[in-house]
C-alpha cells in the first residue's frame, strides 16, 4: 500500500509485563495491579488523513481479520474522544499498520489508541499537551498511557497510575506468538474464579500489591541473568488452563536457552529472557525449527512518537 504524503505519521510500540501482580475485582470489572511495562521494538504505525468525516482501515504482517475497523477500535475512540474533547469540527482517516500481535498480550488495541491521540492531535493542531494526552489515554484502556509514554515503568492503580522505572542497557526478548488470541475480560475473569473470588469481594483478604525491589534492581542494574528468576506474571496460570500449550512452549524455551519466559500480559504470547543479543537470535532460529513463530525484539524502546 502506496501511504500518502500529506499524511501524519505516529509509530507506538508493544508492550511486555516484566511483573504483573493483579490484585482483587472493583466493581467496574478492573483490578487493581502492581505492573513493570517494558515497551519493545515491536510497532504500530497509525496514519491520520484529513477527512470530514471518521474512518479507519487496518493492514499489517500479522493476521488483522479480527480487528474491528469500527467504534470498537480504541483508535476510532480515541480520535472521536480527541474531537469531543477539544471541540475540533474535523474528521480523520485511520490507516493502521499492525505489527503487533492482534489480542497477544501485547498492548496492540493500546498503542494504536496511543497513536490515533499522537496523530490526531498533530493534524488538527489541538495541542492539549502532554497531560491532556495521559488523561484521554486513561479513559481510554488501562495500557494507553504507557504506551504514549514507552520506555521501562511501573504501573499501579489499573495499570495507567505510571512512574518510570530506571533501565540501564537493552534487554533482549524472544516473542512467540500463537495464531489464535486470548481475551483479556476472561483471562482476569479465569484467575478470579482460580482464586476462589465470588461475589463478596470487599470480604475478602487484601492481596500484597507491590513490585518486588529485586525487580526493580535488575532494571536499574541492566542485568538479565539477575532479572530472569524475578520474573513474574499472576495472569499466567489462568493463560495456562486456556491454553495447555503454553507451558510446553514455555518450557522449551528454558529448554532451547533462554534466562527464563513469561506469558506476556493476559497472552497468549511468551517473552522470553534472553543473555544477549547472539543468545536471542540462536534462540530463535531454535524455536523456529520447532515449528514456532519466533520474533527478537529488545526493550526498552521510546513511546508514540510522530515520524517526521
Ligand atoms: O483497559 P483495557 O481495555 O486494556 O482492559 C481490558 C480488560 O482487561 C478490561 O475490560 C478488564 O476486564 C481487564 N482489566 C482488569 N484490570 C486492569 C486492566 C484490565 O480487569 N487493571
Amino acid at each position: 500500500m502506496a501511504y500518502r504524503s500529506d499524511a501524519v505519521h505516529v509509530r507506538a510500540p508493544g508492550k511486555i509485563n516484566v511483573y504483573l501482580g493483579v490484585g482483587h475485582p472493583h466493581d467496574d470489572g478492573y483490578h487493581s495491579l502492581a505492573t513493570v511495562f517494558q515497551a519493545v521494538s515491536l510497532f504500530e504505525d497509525v496514519y491520520a488523513y484529513p477527512s470530514d468525516d471518521f474512518s479507519l482501515e487496518v493492514t499489517g504482517d500479522v493476521d488483522v481479520s479480527d480487528v474491528p475497523t469500527d467504534d470498537r477500535n480504541l483508535a476510532m475512540r480515541a480520535a472521536k474522544m480527541l474531537a469531543q474533547a477539544t471541540g475540533v469540527d474535523a474528521g480523520v482517516h485511520l490507516v493502521i499498520r499492525k505489527g503487533v500481535p492482534v489480542a497477544g498480550g501485547m498492548g496492540g488495541g493500546s498503542a494504536d489508541a496511543a497513536a490515533a491521540l499522537v496523530a490526531c492531535d498533530a493534524l488538527w493542531g489541538t495541542d492539549v499537551g502532554s497531560r491532556g494526552l495521559h488523561e484521554l489515554a486513561a479513559r481510554l484502556g488501562a495500557d494507553v498511557p504507557f504506551t504514549l509514554h514507552g520506555g521501562t515503568a511501573i504501573g499501579a492503580g489499573r495499570g495507567d497510575e505510571l512512574t518510570p522505572a530506571l533501565a540501564r542497557g537493552r534487554f533482549d526478548w524472544v516473542l512467540v506468538t500463537s495464531d489464535q488470541g486470548l481475551s483479556t475480560p476472561e483471562i482476569y475473569r479465569s484467575l478470579d474464579r482460580l482464586r476462589g473470588f465470588g461475589d463478596a469481594v470487599a470480604e475478602d483478604p487484601p492481596l500484597s500489591l507491590d513490585v518486588p525491589v529485586g525487580v526493580l534492581q535488575a532494571l536499574r542494574a541492566g542485568d538479565a541473568h539477575e532479572l530472569a528468576p524475578v520474573m513474574h506474571n499472576d495472569l499466567e496460570r489462568a493463560a495456562v488452563l486456556d491454553r495447555p500449550d503454553l507451558e510446553l512452549a514455555l518450557a522449551d524455551g528454558v529448554r532451547l536457552g533462554a534466562l527464563s519466559g513469561i506469558v506476556s500480559g493476559s497472552g497468549p504470547t511468551i517473552a522470553f529472557l534472553c543473555a544477549d543479543p547472539e543468545a536471542a537470535r540462536a534462540l530463535q532460529q531454535e524455536l523456529r525449527a520447532t515449528g514456532r513463530e519466533a520474533l527478537h525484539v529488545h526493550g526498552p524502546v521510546h513511546g508514540a512518537q510522530l515520524m517526521l
